[in-house]
């Protein structure tokens, strides 16, 4: 059955795994239906999709026909880029849910903020309305900067109950992280073993390292007996953000459950956070306007 994945606390109450299994670059073949299977066996419970990612429709078939219980999942997807205006949003949330078959989500979030658009607020408006109509148990954002957050605590009523955002050892975030933490806004960090290996575009400097062969990661992990993405997601859980791993691998699917039979020291998780170089590999929240993703 795998291992037991505990939750953590949202700050309405839902209660969310504290790590979760990031579908974005498994596509919707053979390789990503058995990472999703080897990802519930091996406990996982949390899965995070989007539109863009185009599997949305085949992470809900394979939840929907699996034999763990629906309130034991934790599903996430997100609202498309060019779907901002308060009907549209409400639209894309319901062919979401039709989609991938479900009655409800667990959590439903913003993909990007566009600021070049400007109508993120008029999306979490109609973000909203859903959650109070029963939905959608959770609503949050992500990729928001702290500005961005400003605008919604201005203009919404609720305050988002996660940002999902970039985040690594090699790119801490900690102000917006701390901001997030400050106002009960669970962070959860995407690319947090520092994305793929091999680059989906050309790394831009010669001092590239692989977050993964970072030797100081590797060093601590010696001491505990685990890898440096076990320590990379450890280090994420013990500063209470939820890591969503991405793995294709049934080995290293089972490794990024076999995170909570140790705990680093005080020391230990300072010297991880000094390895940030602010090192962004994904798309820059502030000017990213694609309206094709999300
Ligand atoms: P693979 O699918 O071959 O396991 P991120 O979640 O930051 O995008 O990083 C995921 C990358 O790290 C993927 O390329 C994945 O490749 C690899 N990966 C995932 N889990 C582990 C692990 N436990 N050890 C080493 N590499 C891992």
């Amino acid at each position: 059955m795998g291992v037991k994945i505990p939750t953590a606390r949202l700050s309405n109450g839902v209660e969310m795994p504290q790590i979760g299994f990031g579908v974005a670059a498994l596509g919707n073949g053979k390789e990503f239906y058995a990472a999703m299977d080897s990802a519930l066996e091996n406990g996982f419970r949390m899965f995070d999709t989007a539109p863009f990612y185009e599997n949305e429709a085949e992470v809900g078939d394979v939840l929907r026909h699996c034999s763990v219980p629906r309130e034991e999942l934790f599903i996430a997807t997100k609202l498309p880029n060019a779907c901002h205006a308060y009907e549209d949003t409400l639209r894309a949330f319901d062919s979401a849910l039709k989609n991938m078959g479900l009655d409800y989500l667990d959590l439903f979030m913003i993909h990007f903020p566009v600021p070049s658009v400007g109508k993120y607020p008029e999306a979490w408006k109609a973000m909203e309305k859903l959650y109070r109509d029963g939905k959608v148990r959770a609503i949050g954002v992500s990729n928001f900067q702290e500005k961005h957050l400003q605008k919604i605590f201005e203009t919404g009523e609720i305050v988002p109950h996660v940002n999902e955002l970039e985040c690594n050892p090699y790119l801490t975030v900690r102000p917006l992280c701390n901001f997030c933490q400050e106002n009960k806004i669970r962070v959860i960090n995407w690319f947090p073993l520092g994305g793929p290996r091999e680059p989906l575009v050309p790394y831009p400097t010669d001092d590239f390292k692989v977050l993964l062969d970072e030797p100081l990661l590797i060093q601590i992990g010696e001491k505990y007996g685990k890898s440096s993405a076990q320590i990379a997601l450890k280090w994420a859980i013990q500063n209470q953000i939820t890591p969503i791993p991405k793995s294709a691998n049934p080995k290293r699917i089972r490794q990024n459950t076999e995170l909570f039979d140790f705990e680093m020291t005080k020391e230990e998780l300072e010297a991880i956070d000094a390895l940030d170089h602010g090192r962004r590999l994904g798309p820059d929240p502030d000017t990213f306007d694609d309206m094709e993703m999300g």
